[in-house]
């Protein structure tokens, strides 16, 4: 009956974490997918979660459903996160926010929404882009075209190209942007190219759907925020996909959500609905323990900013390990590959090594990169980066 289906080729990132679990060979190193390591190589639990895990153990509540839209707390403590609390509290009747099953949920729900009220429109992402963004578009219909974004040569973002690009295409398209830390490049959008973006997508009419799963491991949870709340401020039809897998620790609980900015109180309640809507169709509600979790956290200050310390902690462990990476590559590769550690952000960087050296790396040394040279540097630690650096060097060297 199945012998038409054909082998599943696996995924660019997700099939890689699994051959690197599997992988017996001592040293072995992971910098292939978008997981936080802490400095002994470990998924940390962070101290304000496992406070409220605690207490919720305590507590041995029964486990009703959800409603569609997800647990009201967690989705009133997204929009205070997103937003920041004056935005929140100005626009709390035009956000319609829903919990997702993290941000990949929420990207998905958004796209079937999209697909469904703006049949027609298209998607433009980034050049490149996070693999699965296209998987996700393509799967709810959508023809997936892209914008200039990363110039290969310099490692700089190609921003007058993106908006020439962006004020010819049609009406109604639908823009992805990544909110900080672009994966896989790490190169973002300074505070004026968002403000001269906004009015690009305006004059325009077109729709933005920013996808932020890093809020916080850039500069910080409000910087990191700045440019989608510039879009909202400046009246961009926006939704926006977030997710706490990354900056609470929680990646195996998928929470996330998706919030769309509104015209009116009518127009988010029905849109509100029909997100609903789409949940009940496609896993009728979201699942709970994750969403409490965060809404414990973040609704009890002494909690959140312990949060907020610990997310601090884990940004500039990134940061350092940027710069030891840097400072161990001296005079091993060029001075341009090298100032690439450095110049971008987030939990990634984009190497510039070919897909053979890629290869090499994982073949002769057990270091794991995504195969577009993309390297998680939250996997670098004091213990492996001299064993990463001089492989690097090896590989690049020919
Ligand atoms: C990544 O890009 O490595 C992460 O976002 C994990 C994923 O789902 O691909």
């Amino acid at each position: 009956m199945f012998n038409h289906v054909p082998s599943y080729p696996g995924d660019p990132v997700l099939s890689l974490n699994q051959d690197f679990n599997a992988d017996t060979r001592t040293p072995k190193v992971n910098l292939s997918i978008g997981m936080y390591f802490d400095e002994s190589g470990r998924i940390p639990v962070l101290r304000s979660v496992g406070s409220a895990k605690n207490e919720l153990r305590a507590g041995h509540g029964p486990h009703p459903y959800l409603p569609m839209a997800g647990l009201a707390d967690y989705r009133t403590q997204v929009q205070q996160i997103v937003f920041g609390p004056a935005l929140a509290d100005r626009l709390r009747d035009r956000i319609a926010t829903i919990q997702t099953l993290g941000g990949s949920g929420a990207l998905k729900v958004g796209a079937d929404f999209l697909k469904q009220y703006f049949p027609s429109s298209k998607i433009y992402m980034s050049d490149p882009t996070w693999d699965n963004h296209r998987v996700l578009f393509e799967g709810a219909g959508f023809e997936v075209n892209h914008y200039p974004y990363y110039d290969w040569t310099t490692g700089d973002l190609r921003f007058s190209d993106m908006c020439q690009t962006l004020s010819t295409i049609p009406e109604q398209s639908v823009v992805v942007l990544h909110a900080c830390c672009h994966n896989p490049t790490g190169v973002d959008l300074n505070d004026e190219d968002w403000t001269q973006l906004a009015s690009v997508l305006r004059k325009g009419n077109l729709i933005a759907f920013v996808d932020m799963a890093y809020q916080g491991f850039g500069d910080g949870l409000k910087e990191d925020a700045a440019g989608v709340r510039k879009l909202v401020e400046a009246h961009v039809p926006v939704l926006i996909a977030n997710s706490f897998s990354k900056n609470f620790s929680l990646y195996g609980e998928r929470c996330g959500a998706l919030s769309v900015i509104c015209d009116s109180s009518n127009e988010k309640d029905h849109v509100l609905g029909q997100l609903c809507a789409k949940i009940r169709a496609n896993y009728s509600n979201p699942p709970a323990f994750g969403a409490t979790i965060i809404a414990r956290v973040l609704g009890d200050p002494a909690l959140a900013q312990d949060w907020m310390k610990e997310l601090k902690e884990m940004r500039d462990r990134m940061h350092r390990m940027r710069s030891s990476l840097y400072s161990r590559l001296e005079g091993k590769i060029s001075e341009e590959a090298r100032a690439r550690y450095i110049r971008q952000r987030g939990m990634f960087s984009y190497t510039g090594m070919t897909k053979d050296q890629v290869v090499r790396l994982r073949n002769e040394f057990a270091i794991y990169l995504v195969e577009s040279g993309r390297l998680c540097v939250a996997g670098l630690n004091d213990g492996n980066v001299d064993y990463v650096a001089s492989s690097i060097a090896s590989v690049v060297a020919g």
